[in-house]
């Protein structure tokens, strides 16, 4: 309830990312200058620090910095100081970054954070490789940690990495994949793929910070399976903003997803219920992938089959469930209420 004195000291989700984006800045530009002056180029504006002629642009399309959050938040509520979570940050803000360029040149998307895509900026093959940097940067500096936990924050890192890539091929592979029929894509698979390609490094993120807090696996493990549901919940959220979002507010095209045949929450959710919408829905997609004005048609199809409503619901569910994984687990109080606003905060950016 606002305006209570319990609520008084609690932060709103953007004071707390950005107390984290200042907190881990100073090691994230270290770890870019070690970049190769190209490659370093391009994650600088990947990264919304500059434009492409390397000019610094402060206040620029900086993305949010979620996971970089969840890592500092990690440490924090298992009783350890922020700054040990600080290389565990820097390496999930890399990997990150390093996913949205391949993943830009992947989905063919032309614009991100509302300019265009760094495969579009810079050129393909130059992008490719700026991802690659970026994640060799990520590993390497996770490798060198200080202490006693740079092994198993590496080995966390790295199990991450193969579920998002996994994530990642189903998501490709899914578009070539019938709406309906024998090899449609079903829930389960949708959840596998969501939860690979988006929550693999959001539960890791918080974990990591766990792990280099020095907590013991069971607490460590609750927190990458809050992440993970997180993940699934901004999934979900994603694919609403992909068919109904506003390009001047998501940074993204609008559509994308549709035209390229994603099998996305929306559009699965809407084909299930079986209506006479749901029906002229399943007509509509098999016969070509969307033109735009055909886009409009299924956006509007799939809202009248339920699809959206059915996807928020999912969203909510998820939501629940990382929120239930966090009070199961002893944390410390202000930062388990940081991450209860911080995980709220990313649910509600449509609802
Ligand atoms: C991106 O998924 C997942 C990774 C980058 C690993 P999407 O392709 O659905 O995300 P957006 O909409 O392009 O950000
Ligand atoms: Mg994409
Ligand atoms: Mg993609």
């Amino acid at each position: 309830m606002p305006g209570t004195v319990e609520d008084v000291d609690v932060p709103s989700a953007s004071d707390v990312l950005r107390r984290c984006r200042e907190l881990v800045r100073p090691a994230l530009v270290d770890a870019v200058g070690r970049l190769h002056p190209w490659t370093g180029e391009m994650a600088a504006y990947a990264l919304g620090w500059s434009d492409t002629a390397g000019t610094p642009e402060p206040g620029g399309s900086e993305g949010k910095g979620v996971r970089q959050a969840l890592a500092v938040l990690g440490a924090e509520a298992v009783g350890a100081d922020a700054a040990c979570a600080v290389p565990g940050a820097v390496a999930v803000e890399l990997v990150h970054t390093f996913s949205l360029l391949h993943d830009d040149v992947m989905d063919a998307d032309a614009l991100r954070r509302r300019r265009p895509a760094v495969w579009k900026a810079y050129g393909t093959g130059p992008a490719v490789l700026a991802g690659d940097a970026l994640l060799a940067r990520a590993v390497t500096g996770l490798a060198g940690t200080p202490g006693d936990h740079a092994a198993a924050a590496v080995r966390r890192l790295c199990d991450a990495l193969n579920d998002l890539v996994a994530g990642q091929a189903e998501d490709l592979r899914f578009e070539h994949r019938p709406w309906d029929g024998p090899g449609a894509v079903g829930p389960e698979e949708y959840r596998s793929m969501a939860e690979g390609k988006t929550g693999a490094l959001l539960g890791c993120a918080l974990a990591l910070g766990a792990v280099l807090g020095g907590a013991p696996e069971p607490t460590v493990a609750a927190l990458d399976r809050a992440g993970r549901h997180l993940g699934l919940a901004f999934q979900a959220v994603d694919d609403i903003l992909g068919i109904w979002g506003d390009p001047a507010t998501t940074g993204k095209p609008v559509h994308a997803d549709l035209h390229r045949g994603k099998k996305t929450h929306p559009v699965l959710a809407a084909l299930a219920g079986g209506s006479r919408a749901a029906r002229e829905l399943g007509t509509l997609l098999a016969s070509s992938r969307p033109t735009d004005a055909a886009a409009e048609r299924v956006a509007s199809l799939v809202e009248e089959a339920g699809g959206r409503a059915a996807t928020r619901g999912e969203a909510r569910r998820h939501l629940d469930a990382a929120r239930d994984a966090l009070r199961a687990t002893p944390l410390t109080r202000t930062a388990a209420r940081e991450l209860d606003v911080l995980f709220a905060g990313l649910t509600d950016r449509v609802m």
